[in-house]
């Protein structure tokens, strides 16, 4: 009939790819390709078949049809042993029944306690007076000690809230014994299960399982558990996954650093923290103003040179593509107003002198400061620093604390002693704070070494002190 003209050269080559060849089956077995089974469990083989055009005449399905099955090779004549199981008999080689109904073609057939690995399985039946074995195809029925894992299908995104529903899949290679599923979840869940079909007639145990998900829940693992009963005893093998579960930012709070009331003049770091995936895109910093949040910056840190007003109520956002999170307010205070904050009476009237006065003091220092150490300071440092004018200072010296450079702490040293001469601050000390005059010179020193982060800490707690009093 149809068939491709170098068949004699096929011939040599694969007596079964000529035997394939269409028009030659008398034969249509439809079986699947390959069937994994458990080492001394059932095995079921969907099975069909049908009679070719030129058989039809001869084939008559009201006959008793008997279903036999061959191994490795179709040709039995040779290898009478190769016949594995024949229906007309009560014992067979393969222990094993034709659960299908041959008078509608259902060869579907159950073999018990399979042993023998991986060998080709032919399908032929035998009537009156037809008699045709499916040369052209044939089954691997491979053996395994093992059951392989059964798997997980998650569709779509895992949010938190929106409640999902997760797959888990088993192969039941022999559906009289199918595999008990079970799920491992960090959470409340329901599940549904049922014996599936798939395509090649094979069948699958599926467990359906639908729960809520949470924050919480993100990289927690869940399992599906196969159970295989084999003879008395059970086989096992599971899946574990991982939980992407995707929430907006949770746990965000701000933070500032350093934590003591600040100077005015001095560097505070305010820095949110969050945790959400996917991560956080945009931070963005707020102040309360006039009972008001109004929005400052934004950046992961917020790194202010304190001035006067930016005391008060600061907290943070944090967004992804979920949703954002706020933190709770944090208190900026600054040395001197403290007062105001607290007890707010006394606050306005000796917080406005304490602040002027200090407003002076440091417009004193900050003046000579800038005069004398333009020159030495700012310059050595500028190479590291990319940052806006303002925090210009302040980002160095962070910057400068991490990663001391030889030339910075040997030019700062030539600048550093005798900088600031409280002396000619003398005049507007108050007593007391001229009894920290000592004290002040010290730590003068330290801070202009800006390489020595330990020694800034210092400084700025000796100075606080020195505030503290003048304005007392
Ligand atoms: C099929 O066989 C039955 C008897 O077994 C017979 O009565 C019937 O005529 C046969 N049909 C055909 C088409 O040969
Ligand atoms: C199947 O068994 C029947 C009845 O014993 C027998 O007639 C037939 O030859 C057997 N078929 C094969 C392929 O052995
Ligand atoms: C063939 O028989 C098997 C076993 O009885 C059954 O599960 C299957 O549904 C039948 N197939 C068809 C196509 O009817
Ligand atoms: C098999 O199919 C035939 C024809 O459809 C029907 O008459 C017979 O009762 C069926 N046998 C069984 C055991 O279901
Ligand atoms: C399965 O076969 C093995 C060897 O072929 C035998 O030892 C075992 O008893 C059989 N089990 C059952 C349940 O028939
Ligand atoms: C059966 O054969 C396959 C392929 O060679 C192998 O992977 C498997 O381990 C064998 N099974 C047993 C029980 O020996
Ligand atoms: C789970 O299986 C059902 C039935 O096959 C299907 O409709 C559903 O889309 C599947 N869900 C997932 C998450 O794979
Ligand atoms: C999740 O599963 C992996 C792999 O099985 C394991 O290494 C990890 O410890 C598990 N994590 C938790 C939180 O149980
Ligand atoms: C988890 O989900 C997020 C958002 O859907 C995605 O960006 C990320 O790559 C996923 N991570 C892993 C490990 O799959
Ligand atoms: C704060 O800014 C003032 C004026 O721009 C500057 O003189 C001072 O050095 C800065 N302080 C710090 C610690 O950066
Ligand atoms: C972050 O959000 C703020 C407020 O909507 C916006 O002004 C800013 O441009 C955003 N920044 C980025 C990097 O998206
Ligand atoms: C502020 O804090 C953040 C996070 O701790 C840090 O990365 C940043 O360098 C700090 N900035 C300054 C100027 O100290």
């Amino acid at each position: 009939m149809a068939c491709p003209e170098n068949m004699f050269f096929l011939i040599g080559l694969f007596m079964s790819g000529v035997l394939a060849c269409f028009g030659q089956r008398d034969l249509f077995a439809t079986i699947p390709d390959r069937l994994d089974v458990l080492t001394g469990s059932c095995i079921q083989i969907p099975c069909s078949f049908d009679i070719p055009d030129q058989h039809k005449d001869t084939f008559n399905s009201t006959i008793r049809t008997t279903g036999v099955w061959i191994k490795e090779n179709p040709d039995f004549g040779l290898h009478p042993d190769n016949v594995i199981f024949n229906s007309s008999e009560t014992v067979n080689r393969f222990q094993g029944k034709i659960t299908g109904n041959m008078s509608q073609k259902n060869c579907t057939t159950v073999f018990f306690n399979v042993t023998t690995n991986y060998t080709r399985y032919f399908f032929r039946i035998e009537s009156q007076p037809f008699r045709a074995t499916d040369t052209g195809k044939s089954v691997d029925i491979v053996v395994m000690a093992f059951p392989s894992s059964p798997i997980i299908t998650v569709s779509g995104e895992v949010k938190e809230g929106t409640p999902v529903s997760l797959n888990c899949s088993a192969v039941a290679p022999c559906p009289e014994h199918p595999p008990e599923l079970t799920w491992t979840l960090p959470t409340q869940f329901t599940t549904e299960n049922q014996l599936q079909e798939n395509p090649d007639q094979t069948k699958s145990v599926l467990s359906t399982v639908t729960f809520t998900p949470s924050y919480l829940h993100h990289e927690q693992n869940i399992t599906c558990t196969a159970v295989y009963p084999v003879g008395a005893s059970n086989k096992r093998a599971e899946h574990n996954m991982m939980l992407n579960v995707s929430f907006s930012p949770k746990d965000t709070s701000a933070s500032i650093s350093p934590a003591d009331p600040a100077l005015m003049g001095s560097c505070v770091n305010l820095t949110c923290n969050s945790t959400s995936n996917p991560p956080v895109t945009n931070f963005t910093w707020f102040k309360i103003s006039e009972g008001k949040p109004a929005q400052v910056a934004s950046g992961l840190s917020y790194t202010l040179n304190v001035t006067v007003g930016d005391g008060g109520l600061y907290f943070c956002e944090a967004r992804n593509s979920h949703g954002r999170g706020k933190s709770k307010e944090v208190w900026l205070t600054i040395k001197g107003q403290e007062e105001t904050v607290t007890t707010m009476v006394f606050g306005i009237a000796a917080g406005t002198l304490g602040v002027l006065l200090l407003i002076s003091l440091i417009s004193v220092i900050g003046w000579r400061r800038n005069s004398r150490l333009h020159d030495g300071l700012e310059r050595t440092d500028n190479p590291q620093g990319q940052n806006s004018p303002v925090n210009t200072v302040c980002a160095n010296q962070a910057t400068a604390g991490e990663e001391p450079e030889e030339p910075a702490e040997n030019q700062s040293e030539e600048i550093q002693y005798g900088d600031i001469d409280f002396s000619k601050l003398r005049p507007k000390e108050t007593p007391a704070a001229a009894q920290d005059r000592v004290q002040g010179q010290e730590s003068e020193y330290a801070e202009v070494n800006v390489t020595g982060r330990r020694d800034k800490v210092q400084h700025l707690n000796n100075l606080d002190g020195l505030y503290a009093q003048v304005n007392k």
